[in-house]
């Protein structure tokens, strides 16, 4: 069976190597998202434990089309009724690559009305669609004259933990906090700090990466498990799956420390990390305050961006002078616009560019010498 994990744009080759060290097979490097080839509970194990992958999918067919009557055609043709019953509810989603000159909405029509389509022919009755909560979600990729159709194992996006209880100003999504830390090169290891910490995440997602929590471990269902074919005796499997995670997490990670001036974000911090069950420091202090000691550490944040011009301007000065004082640390920053990092007069060792929703922003690493 091949499945197709999904990755943020500048993530893949993290998202690569995470699967190759969770033991995936043919894992291959991929623009947009990663394949790999296994059992159905491989599927089912990548949900629990992907942290970087967006959705993990599964190719129930490929055919060539060249127009939309082609594309109707080659997916009626696929075993929808071996995955769904007319009882159920349906989402159908689609990218379309500009050559093929039609509109992705269109394009997600003509997969639905394929899918409906047969499963009438075999049952007599049809699901229902439902846009906000699908027992399937189906996805079509046509790119080139190439159909790609896949059902979508991971159901709601997997950056949606399950652990999150309170949001705060402008949340990282767990899946590209993840692949921060695995870029910026933290070993698992160094103590960490985010002096601008908001709702926790990046601290909550180191803290998990560390202890071997796997990230999907509070969702109470995948997609997969509202499929028609999933058996009582499948769902004996996945709780067993469940629990050898539950098992294999170690509850050790190094100390890991979270600052912000805002009394209300570090709240929100202190209830995301209970929820999740990992032990972190606070402390309520504005940036400038910050000090370096004797021992090396890692530092990772993602500053405010889009904020008043002044304000912005005075906060990266502070960024700057803070992170040259931090002599033998690691520091990463994830900057929205150029301006954040312009004061830190210091060669990156490494630099990747990253999308923070719609926002082109660039991931920086300095030693600080
Ligand atoms: C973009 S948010 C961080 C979001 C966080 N990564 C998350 O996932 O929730 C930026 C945070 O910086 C904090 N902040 C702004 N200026 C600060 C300063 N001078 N010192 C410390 N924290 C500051 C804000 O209170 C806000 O919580």
């Amino acid at each position: 069976m091949e499945f197709y994990v999904t990755a943020g744009p500048g993530t893949e080759e993290v998202l690569r190597d995470e699967l190759c060290e969770l033991g995936f097979s043919q894992v291959r490097l991929n623009r947009g998202g990663i394949p790999f080839f296994g059992e159905p509970r491989d599927g089912w194990r990548a949900c629990l434990q992907t942290r970087i992958g967006q959705r993990v999918m599964q190719v129930l067919g490929r055919f060539p089309a060249e127009k939309l009557s082609d594309l109707y055609e080659g997916a009626r043709a696929l075993p929808w009724e071996n995955f769904i019953t007319p009882r159920q509810t349906i989402a159908a989603a689609a990218y379309a690559h500009e050559s093929c000159g039609e509109n992705p909405n269109f394009v997600a029509l003509k997969l639905k009305d394929a899918i409906v389509d047969k499963l009438r022919e075999v049952f007599g009755s049809r699901p229902d669609v439902s846009r906000d909560d699908p027992d399937v979600r189906c996805f079509v990729y046509w790119g080139r004259g190439k159909v790609t159709v896949y059902l979508d194992l991971s159901g709601e996006p997997l950056f949606k933990r399950g652990y999150r209880v309170t949001g705060g100003e402008a949340p990282l999504k767990e899946t590209l906090a993840a692949a921060m830390l695995r870029l910026a090169g933290w070993d698992r290891k160094m103590p960490l700090l985010d002096p601008m910490c908001g709702s926790g995440t990046l601290l909550i997602e180191a803290a998990l990466w560390a202890a071997n929590i796997a990230p999907g471990i509070w969702r109470s269902r995948f997609g997969f498990e509202r499929w028609g074919n999933f058996t009582p005796a499948e769902a004996r499997e996945m709780a067993a799956l469940r629990g050898q995670m539950r098992y294999e997490a170690s509850n050790q990670h190094p100390a890991i420390t979270g600052c912000d001036l805002d009394e209300s974000a570090l709240e929100a911090s202190k209830a995301n990390a209970k929820s999740a069950g990992v032990r972190l420091s606070f402390r309520q202090i504005p940036l400038r305050e910050l000090q370096g000691d004797a021992s090396r550490r890692f530092l990772i944040t993602n500053p405010p961006y889009g904020v008043r011009l002044e304000a912005e301007d005075r906060l990266y000065q502070e960024l700057a002078s803070t992170v040259l004082r931090l002599h033998g640390w690691r520091c990463a920053i994830l900057a929205g616009s150029p301006q954040c990092i312009k004061g830190i007069k210091l060669p990156p060792v490494a630099a990747f560019p990253l999308k923070n929703g719609n926002i082109d922003c660039q991931l920086t690493v300095y030693e600080v010498s």
